[in-house]
């Protein structure tokens, strides 16, 4: 049984996250998507649990898909799961760099049993990213094409409240 973990500080879950959950689900026999903590992002808008929230109700359609969060690393998530796969996407060239260097520090974290699958942004979500999201929420202009719309609705209700 193949499971994967689609892991991500997803703060808020956006359409090309969603787009490639439903992508890992038809790949692979379980996909565990993940809220991990993202050390280089100091300031997130929303918290953990309101995370966890919005990614269940967004995946709840998809029976072999499950929302979890953890605190620590990868690594150690992925040997509690019994996963050794990791899904990333990637939306350009850039990305790249960074992606490859964490895939090949998993791996080896992992003594090599934790491999990362990259799979290609879909081209209408390639410029989406949650910090676009958020920076534009900041100006209260919700980007409601590219977010679920209760990720919209959860946006508008967190600005209000600023
Ligand atoms: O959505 P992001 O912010 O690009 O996701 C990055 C994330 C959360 C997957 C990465 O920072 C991560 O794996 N954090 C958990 C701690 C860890 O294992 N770090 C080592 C790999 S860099």
């Amino acid at each position: 049984m193949s499971i994967a973990i689609y892991p991500g500080s997803f703060d808020p879950v956006t359409t090309g996250h969603v787009n490639l959950i439903e992508r890992a689900s038809k790949i692979f026999d379980h996909v565990i998507v993940c809220v991990l903590i993202n050390s280089g992002k100091k300031t997130p808008l929303f918290s953990i649990d309101e995370r966890v929230n919005m990614l269940e109700c967004v995946t709840e359609g998809f029976h072999n898909v499950s929302v979890r969060y953890y605190d620590g690393l990868l690594v150690d998530f992925a040997k509690q799961e019994e996963a050794n796969i990791i899904v990333r996407g990637l939306r350009e060239m850039s990305d790249f760099d960074v992606e490859l260097q964490m895939a090949q520090g998993n791996k080896a974290a992992s003594d090599g049993t934790l491999e990362t699958v990259f799979l290609p942004t879909d081209p209408n979500y390639s410029f989406v990213s949650s910090t676009m999201i958020r920076e534009f929420a900041n100006y209260h202009h919700i980007c409601r094409e590219f977010v679920p719309d209760i990720v919209a609705e959860r946006l508008e209700e967190k600005v209000k409240s600023k």
